[in-house]
């Protein structure tokens, strides 16, 4: 249980369901700011080139955790959960390999073309991936679901609503027992969908959906750092989210998408989707359930739902939040470039205790 009085909160530690941290110098860069906040995080797949076989998911881990020693952090106290990056071609023998390593917790679906470094994902899900998604539902893996149609002519404010109706349905009628994760949520009709569907479903939900609408994205001018897939959307669907995230149900759960971009891959004539968020994602989070009189909420969303719906154990350390103002940083480094957080430069009344 947490304790809670109005200006200091404890909870289980928590977990981090949707992260990317990318490879290398950028990855030295941003892991040590996940592990001084969450005890584990189910890192995404979307290396260039993608992580889809169970030898690559176990070298990467192998990366990530001396990249965390490297930057000095404990390499002891973070667990990375490894994902492979579904395609077309990817084989039952593949998922039960991965399950049977004991790193690798889940299956990544990008439709081809959703989002950044999605060109080898799937073209057809229940035509192309049958023997793989037969092979997940067997060995009880989720599939983390990136929920967008890719078809050009749906508008991009459209695109998560239409895909419950033309695959997640599909999907989960063929496959009623797979475990599914829609990842980042940002609709009415995503969240709705989820907290009634029968079955093994739950959603992750960034803070950025939580905290912004798409105002945000324009206000007094094109801002880069508030953009993300899917997009940011109007007001009305904000609010679902936070009723979802903060209604207490183990459905929802934490999964910040934090998702590093070059601040120069950011500010450009074609820039980046994804919000910077590591750095600073327990504040975001208390911020945004403090907000609606919910900070009763957090722990279960933050620290229980996730691992219960993966069926693994709730950690055992503990994190406190304390309200005291917290400066977000207006950059930070990023290999020989830089990185800008979410919201740099603004002030938050929530810290989190490292
Ligand atoms: O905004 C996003 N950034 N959405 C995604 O789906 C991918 C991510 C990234 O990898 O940068
Ligand atoms: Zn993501």
């Amino acid at each position: 249980m947490s304790t809670q009085n109005t200006n200091q909160l404890t909870i289980t530690r928590p977990d981090d369901w949707h992260l990317h941290l990318r490879d290398g110098a950028a990855l030295e860069a941003v892991v040590a700011d996940t592990a001084r906040q969450f005890a584990r995080a189910i890192i995404m797949p979307n290396l260039k080139p993608p992580v889809t076989t169970t030898e690559q998911a176990l070298a990467y881990r192998g990366r990530i955790l001396a990249a965390l020693t490297k930057a000095g952090g404990n390499a002891d106290a973070f667990t990375p959960l490894m994902t492979l990056y579904l395609t077309d071609n990817t084989s039952a023998e593949e998922i039960f390999r991965a399950h049977e390593s004991g790193q690798v917790y889940a299956v990544k679906l990008y439709p081809a073309g959703a989002t950044t470094n999605s060109d080898a994902g799937v073209t057809d899900l229940l035509g192309k991936c049958a023997k793989a998604l037969e092979a997940l539902e067997k060995c009880g893996m989720p599939l983390l679901v990136h929920g967008e149609v890719t078809d050009p002519s749906i508008d991009v404010f459209d695109r998560e609503a239409i895909f419950v109706e033309r695959v997640m349905k599909p999907l989960r009628r063929a496959f009623p027992a797979l475990k599914v994760v829609f990842e980042h949520i940002t609709t009415k009709e995503g969240a709705e969908y989820v907290r009634d569907a029968e079955g093994p479903i739950a959603a992750t939900i960034t803070p950025q959906h939580m905290l912004y609408n798409r105002n945000a994205i324009f206000q007094g001018g094109v801002r880069p750092h508030w953009y993300c897939l899917p997009i940011l959307k109007r007001e009305t669907h904000r609010l679902a989210l936070v009723e979802a995230a903060t209604s207490g149900s183990p459905r929802f759960f934490l999964g910040t998408d934090s998702a590093p971009h070059a601040r120069g891959l950011k500010e450009h004539a074609c820039g980046c989707a994804g919000c910077y968020t590591a750095l600073h994602a327990m504040e975001l989070y208390a911020t945004a359930f403090d907000a609606v009189g919910r900070l009763d909420k957090l722990e279960g969303f933050a620290s229980h739902h996730g691992p219960d719906f993966y069926g693994l154990p709730r950690n055992t350390g503990k994190l406190t939040l304390v309200r005291e103002s917290y400066q977000i940083p207006e950059e930070v480094p990023f290999g020989n470039t830089s990185l800008v957080p979410l919201a740099a430069g603004e002030t938050l009344a929530w810290r989190a205790v490292v």
